[in-house]
This record gives structure tokens, sequence and C-alpha cells, in this order.
């Protein structure tokens, strides 16, 4: 019974904790409440097996009944066996069929017990459509608790960061509406626009949840940081989603900072801040001229160096607050430079399918982060993965079974798979993770690829397949002009923020090695096709500005024999040689790079 109480006991934890009452609350409550927080962890971390067996029954007593899953039943037993010997380890297209009749219309109790309250929107499939993924009332507050403590993990780590505010960077993106009348959107998107958030995380953040709502990114963005400006001596977080994120806004305040300290001087706002919610929540906190503020705001963007700038306009800031783990790890070092080496910490580890663990050590450089499991956020298996000698994880899994969280084994490589209670049954989410120990019997991963995803700057995970399919479809574009693609590679360029998709083609006639006249419009069509065949995740954030047009460079005929005979000097065989769909070394990069006869964008605005 104890145990049962546990697996939902966070629940309970989270309804008995919505952040008003730690606004409100004492320091001796505060106090109480870091305790029963940290008191949950420890019951949790120490009771893995136990915790998760009861809740794959729950799971299965709840949902074995349902069309999806009474099929792997036939005799009706579904124990905790026939769930591993019957129910098939699956992939997203395998449940889409159910999900798109749910989303169509017909009742979600086909594939979950439980009434959906939307879709979470999760990267597209080859296909180019998103991933709708189930979310029930339970599952938010499942998240919404995992977020919680590690909240309290955190704040418990930097001692007086409770009294001041956060500048939290969040945006929203248009939700989507299914045929049956259920949204689909983001996660954050959802979350935003609750009660709990408004209630709860918006009171310690300095931007006014209109310009949060706000679905012009750019005036969003603006309303942010000049609140965030104005606000400078009580902001003590800095932060985001992701990375990514807080790239952006580095530069977009680099591109602005003249203008916000003009608002600031003028007690006036820019007038193409026409949204009514920003202008209204504007007008409430830019309330009179303030040039002392104003004054030392440009001394500081003036000085020609940037190192450090966030410390310098926020000085109370303790710690840089976003995921960077994973792709985002590409952000470390810019965010090192600007942040004048605060602290940043990389606080949690989920997605649209699940959340999986927390960061227990928030002080761990970006490149150690570690992610302890909940054992009460779903139910999960790891299927072993094999590692080549560089002890990088290969894209195989082997034949071993998969292993229960209390059995994975230290050092070893794993693909997750989760049951969760919102309509996932042994589900592969594509990530590969590392153990790297163990918080009381809990274990902790680090994350160390997306299985197959070559390229990305946000969010977008374009695979190697994704990017040949895309490629192909621009080839048709050439052939009929005597034009042939012969190789290519690709690289994520985020030395620019946005960053960009770059493509290295190497073009020549058919029939002979002459290079192709370059005609600037065919090649921006081919650009453009490209962009097109890639999946929704990529385009919606391309259109909202997180990611630049993309680049072709053309390079000519015999660069990617230098690019080989660069591999083979390495160690590489060249019977073994394929050149790669994506490069990872700067080298290899600049050696494409003095092979480039001409570079072509898609057009700025696009989709
Ligand atoms: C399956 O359930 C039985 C009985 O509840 C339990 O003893 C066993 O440890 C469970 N096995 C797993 C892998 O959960
Ligand atoms: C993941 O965690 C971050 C906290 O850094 C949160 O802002 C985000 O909404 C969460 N996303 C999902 C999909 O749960």
């Amino acid at each position: 019974m104890w145990m049962m109480v546990l697996v939902f006991l966070s629940d309970i934890f989270f309804v008995l904790l919505t952040v008003p009452t730690i606004v409100m609350a004492s320091e001796k409550e505060i106090k109480e409440i870091y305790e029963n927080g940290m008191n949950i962890l420890e019951d949790l971390t120490n009771n893995v097996q136990e915790i998760q067996e009861q809740l794959l029954e729950e799971i299965l007593k709840r949902n074995a009944g349902t069309e999806y899953l009474s099929r792997f039943f036939p005799n009706g037993q579904a124990d905790n066996q026939s769930f591993k010997t019957n129910v098939p380890i699956i992939t997203y297209e395998d449940i889409q069929p159910y999900i798109d009749r749910i989303a169509n219309g017909e009742t979600s109790s086909i594939l979950l017990a439980y009434r959906i309250i939307q879709f979470l929107l999760s990267t597209g499939t080859s296909g180019g459509q998103p991933k709708l993924i189930p979310m029930t009332a339970e599952s938010f507050e499942k998240r919404m608790s995992d977020l919680l403590l590690s909240d309290l993990v955190t704040r418990k780590c930097f001692s007086g960061s409770d009294e001041g505010k956060s500048l939290y960077l969040y945006f929203i993106k248009p939700e989507m509406e299914t045929p049956s009348g259920l949204k689909a959107s983001f996660f954050t998107t959802f979350y935003f626009k609750t009660e709990s958030f408004k209630n709860g995380l918006a009171k310690f953040c300095t931007s006014p949840i209109d310009t949060i709502l706000c679905l012009d990114n750019k005036q969003s963005m603006f309303c942010q940081l000049l609140t965030g400006l104005l606000q400078r001596d009580e902001v003590v977080r800095f932060g985001s989603t992701f990375a990514s994120v807080l790239a952006r806004t580095i530069k977009f305040l680099e591109d602005y900072w003249r203008e916000l300290c003009s608002n600031i001087r003028t007690g006036y706002l820019s007038d193409w801040i026409i949204d009514p919610g920003c202008k209204n929540a504007m007008s409430l906190i830019l309330t009179r001229p303030n040039r002392e503020l104003a004054n030392s705001i440009q001394q500081i963007c003036e000085d020609k160096s940037w190192e450090g700038i966030i410390v310098k306009l926020w000085p109370k800031i303790k710690y840089i607050h976003c995921i960077i783990t994973g792709s985002m790890s590409q952000y470390v070092s810019l965010l090192e430079f600007y942040g004048g080496g605060i602290p940043l910490v990389s606080p949690i580890y989920n997605s649209s399918e699940s959340s999986f663990g927390i960061n227990l050590k928030p002080l761990s450089k970006p490149f150690d982060v570690s992610y302890t499991f909940l054992p009460n956020t779903a139910y999960f298996e790891f299927l072993p993965v094999s590692k080549d000698g560089e002890g990088k994880a290969q894209e195989t899994w082997t034949d071993d079974e998969p292993v229960d969280l209390a059995n994975v084994k230290l050092g070893r490589y794993y693909e997750v798979v989760v049951t969760t209670l919102a309509g996932l049954y042994r589900y592969t989410v594509g990530d590969v993770l590392k153990v790297t120990g163990f918080y009381n019997k809990s274990p902790q991963f680090q994350f160390v690829e997306r299985r197959n995803v070559v390229l990305s700057i946000d969010v977008d995970k374009t695979t190697e397949e994704d990017l040949s399919k895309a490629i192909m479809k621009a080839k048709l574009i050439l052939e009929p002009l005597g034009i042939m693609l012969t190789t290519y590679s690709s690289y994520a360029d985020t030395s620019l923020t946005p960053g960009r998709y770059v493509l290295f083609w190497e073009l020549k006639m058919k029939g002979s090695n002459d290079l192709p006249k370059l005609d600037a419009k065919i090649m921006e069509q081919c650009c453009c096709m490209v962009e097109e065949s890639f999946d929704f995740t990529y385009k919606s954030h391309r259109k909202g500005g997180a990611i630049s047009a993309l680049e072709v460079r053309v390079v000519k005929h015999g660069t990617f024999d230098e690019l080989m005979d660069f591999y083979v000097s390495k160690g590489v065989s060249v019977a073994q040689y394929k050149p790669p769909s994506c490069l990872k070394s700067e080298e290899a990069v600049m050696i494409l790079n003095s092979g480039m006869v001409g570079k072509f964008f898609s057009p700025k605005t696009m989709f």
C-alpha cells in the first residue's frame, strides 16, 4: 500500500505545493517544503524496482482492455510477464493509426483508458507531419511534479536565489486543432496558458504573462527583454527552455539594445509593438523616463567586448537555467562566454513523450550532466546498444533483451523505451543514453545522442534519411538541366545566431567534369525544395525565426576527394570510406569550404 502511495505521491505533493504557497510562505514553511521535496526524492530513488512494478501493474490494470493492448493479451492475462513477451517494442509509426483515428474523432479509449485533454506536438515524422502524443490531466501533473522537484533541487543549491526574480525568455507557438476538436500544441504552449503557470512560476518571472502569450515572437522578445532590463537589479536567474533560445536572445540584444535603451530613456514603448497584450502589460511597467538606467545599460553595451554581458547587465544573476545537453551542447561555449562564467544549469531530461529524470547536481559542468531517473514517471526499459571503439554508441541494438530501470549496468549504453500513463506502450523515444552512476538505487544517465539525427539547430531533428530524401527532390530540379549532384554533405552552422543548415554539393555537367553555370534562381529553388521537404518542426522553427535560411555551398569537382584524403590520413580505410552525410569536424568543413565556387540561400522568409 505504501508503495502505491509513493507511485502517485508526487501528484499529491504537487497539489500541496502549488507555487503560490511558496510565494506566500514564511521562511520556516519554505524550509518544510524543501524538506518534504527532498524526502520524496529519497523515497522515490530508494524504491526503484518496487515503484516501477507497481506503476506497470497500474498501467496494465487500467489499459489492458483497450483495443490497442487487448490484441496482445488473447486470454485476458495482462501481467508484467505477458506484457514483456507479447507487447511489441514500437516507434511512432506503429501507433499512428490509432492516434489518427482519435484525432479524427473516435474515442480515445481505443488506446488509453483515461481522457485525453489534448495532444502534444513532437518532432515530425519523415512524411513531414508532426507527431501527436496524447496528454491526460494526470500525465500533465506528473510532468509538473518532476519540474517542481527539479526546481527545488536547483534552488536549494543556490541559496538566496529565492528572493529575486527570473528573467526567463518564454515563447508560445500557435495551436493546431484536430478534426475531433482536440487541440495539439507544444508542451510549453499548453503549460504557459494554464492556471498553474499563471499562479505559480509566472509570479517569479520578470516577463508579464501577456508578453509570453504574444504570438509574434519579435514583439514578445522585445518586451520581455525590456521588462528584464527595467528590473535588472532584481533578476537572480536567467533562462529559458533551451539553450538555443538564449543564444537567440543574446543576438536580439545585440541588434536591439539601442532601441531598448531609448525606450527606457524616454519612457515610451516603440511604436511597432502593436500587440494589445504586450502594449497593455508594458504600459504598467514602462511608466516614466529613466535616464540613469538607460545610461548604465548603454555604457555596458557599448563596450567592445561582450564577454560576460549577462552578469554585467544583471549583476545578481546566480545561474543560467536551460537545457544544454544533447544537441543543445553546441551552445555551451557561447553561453559560457556571454555568461562570464556563471554556472549553467541543465535541469531536466524530458520530451513530448515523457519526462525522464532530473539533474541532482545543478553545478555539474554541461558535458558532465547526468539525469537521475524518477521511477514514478513512467515505466522504463532499456535496449542495450553496442558501442564502437571510440566510445560512441553505434546505431545498432544488440540482440539482448531490454532491461529494467533497476538492472542497467554502469558504463553501458542503452536506448530508452517508455510505457506511460498516457497511451504509449513500449515506445522507443530514439535517445541513446549512458549509465554514469546511481543516486540511491536510481540510475543516472548521460544523454549520448539522438538515434540517427544528423542536423539540429533548435529542437528540430533531421535524420540522415530526411536529408537524403530532401536532396533527392532538389536533384529533380537540376537533372533536366544536365546538372549532376554527385556527392553531398552538411553541417549545422551555429557560429551565427540563429544557426542554419549548410549543405555542400559537388556539381558537374552530365558527360563532363565541367562546372555547370550556376543560375541563382535555380539554386534558390533547390534550397527551397530541400526546406519544403523537411518536417513540421523544422518548418515551424524556421518560420518563427529560430533557424535561418538554408544555405547550399557548391564545391568544384574533386573537392570531396580531398575530404576523403583527409579522413584516410586520420586512419579510415579507403575501402570502407563513405562521405559523411554530416560533418562534425571543423577541419573537414574547412576542406570543403576551400573548394567552394558559389553559395546560395533560401529566401529569408518562407512558409
Ligand atoms: C512481475 O510481477 C511479479 C509479481 O507481482 C513480481 O514478483 C516480479 O518481480 C515482477 N517482475 C517485473 C520484471 O516487474
Ligand atoms: C522540459 O523541461 C523544461 C524545464 O527546463 C520545461 O521548460 C519544458 O516545458 C519541459 N518540456 C516538456 C516537453 O515537458
